[in-house]
């Protein structure tokens, strides 16, 4: 049996983790989608665009036109999700500030959004059918809007959300290697701004009809993976 599953969350949510560890647990394929928008946005600023000037229709054109010409290459390795963009590992670099301030511009415009779409779409079925990674068993894809829009048919789907502070102490742990107040504060602003500007295209912070939400505010990765398996298995 093919098992596709889908998580979405907002920034900080553990989404990230909480996926790869379900996909290696169940041997399942895993997509991390907002690395396709983050993969994106690397290769509009390496064309040199610029991404602070996408309320210009030219701006805007040339974004979707970059992004249609897209060399991505999507790793669905759990252990090792690679991402290459036109041959360069891009891994590394599309996790930067850089790219997290520049993302939102991106992932707004509509015709990108149809076309990670439909790349997210292509992948999904190359492991319900048999050919990738899983040989067929399936796959794990985490996102904004996996519940709704890219797989409102998976087996099972899960909005995974925290309290604002919670996802502030885990990015801030990430970022800055500490949870105090000053590398809080200095997460603030890019987290809670990139949420807001998301939001105009994505709902993630309310669950769809059939969609269960997993509070991960009070639970540790362990424990938030034993929430989403169950939710899996019911
Ligand atoms: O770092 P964080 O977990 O917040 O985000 P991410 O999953 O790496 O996604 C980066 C960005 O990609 C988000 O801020 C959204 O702008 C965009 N995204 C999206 O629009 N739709 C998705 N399905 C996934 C990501």
């Amino acid at each position: 049996m093919t098992l596709v599953i889908a998580i979405d969350g907002p920034s900080g949510s553990g989404k990230s983790s909480v996926a790869k560890a379900v996909a290696r647990d169940l041997h399942l394929a895993y997509l991390d989608t907002g690395a396709m928008y983050r993969a994106a946005t690397w290769w509009c600023l390496h064309q040199g665009i610029d991404l602070t000037r996408t309320d210009d229709p030219e701006v805007a054109s040339a974004v979707t036109a970059a992004v249609l010409a897209l060399p991505l290459v999507m790793g669905v390795d759990p252990a090792a999700p690679a991402v290459h963009v036109d041959g360069i590992d891009v891994g590394a670099d599309i996790r930067t500030d850089r790219i997290s301030a520049a993302v939102s511009a991106v992932a707004t415009n509509l015709d990108v959004r149809a076309e990670l779409r439909r790349l997210q779409r292509a992948a999904i079925d190359a492991e319900r059918e048999g050919g990738s990674f899983s040989g067929g068993a399936g796959i794990v894809a985490e996102g904004r809007d996996i519940t709704t829009v890219v797989a409102p048919d998976a087996d099972a789907r899960v909005l995974l959300t925290a309290s604002e502070e919670a996802r502030l102490a885990r990015r801030a742990t990430e970022l800055h290697g500490d949870a105090g107040a000053a590398a809080v504060e200095a997460t603030r602003d890019l987290v809670v701004r990139r949420d807001a500007d998301d939001s105009t295209v994505s709902t993630f912070h309310v669950a769809a009809d059939g969609v269960v939400t997993v509070d991960s505010s009070d639970l540790d990765l362990d424990q938030t993976v034993e929430a989403v398996l169950t939710v899996i298995a019911d």
